[in-house]
Parts: C-alpha cells; structure tokens; sequence
C-alpha cells in the first residue's frame, strides 16, 4: 500500500514572514494527520526559517528547484548540498514553469534528478503534456519521454522513493483539470514507464501525484482513483484551510 502524499508549491509566493504564519497555522491544523505524508516547498528564502517554524511537527520541507552540481561558479544557483543543509527532504524538478521559463530540458531534469538522489534529496519529477500536445493526442508519448529520460541513470537502489507529478500544463493555474479518469489513465501509463526504467517492484511503489488545479471541491475525484497517491498543489497551498481540507479529503 503507499502511502499518501500531498504536496504544496508555493512558487514564488511569500515572504519570510508570511512563510512562518502560514506554516504555524498549518502545524497546528494538520497535529493530528498520520496516514498521509504532507510537504511544503517554499521558496528559498524562506526555507530556512520554515524549518524552524515546523519544528516537532509532522509536516516535511522541500525545496522547488536545484542545480545539479555541489558547488561551483554558477551565480544565481543553489546546490542540492545547500538544500540537505537546510533539513529539506524533498525538491521538486522540473516543474513545467522551469521547462517553460526558464529553459529546463529532459536532460537538465534528469541530471538533476540523479544529483538529488545522490545527495540524499528525494525528487517530485514533474512531467506532463501541454494543450498542443494533448490536442495532437501526443498525452500518452510526451509523458512517457518525460518520465523515462527523467529517471534515466538513476540507480535502482533507493529508487522507490522517488515521486512523480503527473501535472498537464492546460491545468496548471488554470482552474481546468483533467479528469479523475483522465489523470488515472495517464498515471497508469507513467507508472509503466517506471517499471520499463527500473522494474515492476519499483513501479508498484513509486507514489505518482496528480497536479494542476487541485482544490478542497476536486480533491477527492482524484484521490478515489487506484493509481493516484497524493497531490501537487499550488494556488490552493497559500491558504492554510485550502490546504488542509485536500490534506484531510477521505
Ligand atoms: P496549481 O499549480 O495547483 O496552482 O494549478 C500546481 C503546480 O503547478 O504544481
């Protein structure tokens, strides 16, 4: 059985000090959550004073973005060692706003992927088509390329622990989603990749997340699905309640 996994990116949303209100709200709202895994990821600036804020809570850090090398004259960048020194567990890599933006390619994610999970990082691989694509009726080959050059490399040892975000760009911010089924359908398929990548043990434990425009009214379409695991969410993770209520959706 895995385990739920519900994830907030909060982009590049709040202040250090609103950083602190928000997660001090949430450590007391989700105390009594145990069965599902909850994330933050924040930005940068305000990790460090998010870590401390959830202090003997139950609710784990992650970071958004990470070069792939320890060090070195990369002005602007933040290294995978930096991140496990700020007690962060998780980094989210490439996000489709990091593939659209600020060009990310399936290379640059997938050796980012592999730096991660060799500095003892654990990835959120997002992956998903875009409204040309899935018009085109490309879904099914874009996420398939995504995923396998993502995890291409990436020792099998330790692997399971590794997250995917199936998140169709159409989606993102949007208040569009696809489809329980829809998104169902499409995890199924990741999933297969990651068995063709490592094996079917791996693939069976592998969480796959579903993102883009998650909120507390869809939450539950999604999460009644077999092989969806948990969420990635954005807009609705800056609200204490909103992120709650997905947290606590049965
Ligand atoms: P959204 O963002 O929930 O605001 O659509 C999801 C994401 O980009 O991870």
């Amino acid at each position: 059985m895995r385990r739920r996994i519900i994830a907030g990116n909060w982009k590049m949303n709040k202040t250090r000090d609103e950083a602190v209100d928000l997660v001090g709200d949430l450590k007391e709202t989700l105390a009594d959550v145990g069965d599902v895994e909850v994330v933050v990821c924040p930005p940068f600036t305000a990790l460090d004073a998010v870590r401390e804020a959830l202090r003997g809570s139950n609710i784990e850090l992650g970071a958004q973005n990470m070069h792939w090398e320890e060090e070195g004259a990369f002005t602007g960048e933040i290294s995978p060692l930096m991140l496990r020194n700020l007690g962060c567990m998780y980094v989210i890599l490439g996000h489709s706003e990091r593939r659209t933006y600020f060009g990310e390619t399936d290379e640059t994610v997938n050796r980012k992927v592999k730096s991660a999970m060799a500095n003892g990082l654990l990835p959120i691989v997002c992956v998903g088509e875009t409204l040309d694509e899935r018009d085109a009726g490309k879904t099914e080959e874009v996420v398939v390329r995504q995923t396998k050059a993502a995890l291409s490399g990436v020792k099998t040892n330790g692997a399971e622990r590794i997250v995917i975000a199936y998140e169709p760009v159409w989606a993102i911010g949007t208040g569009r989603t696809a489809s329980g089924d829809e998104a169902n359908r499409v995890i199924r398929i990741i999933r297969q990749s990651v068995a063709e990548v490592f094996n079917e043990r791996i693939a069976q434990e592998v969480r796959i997340q579903y993102g883009g425009s998650v909120k507390p009214q869809n939450i539950a379409d999604f999460l009644g699905q077999p092989e969806i695991d948990g969420a990635l969410v954005g807009g609705a993770s800056l609200d204490a309640a909103s992120f709650a209520a997905i947290v606590k959706s049965r």
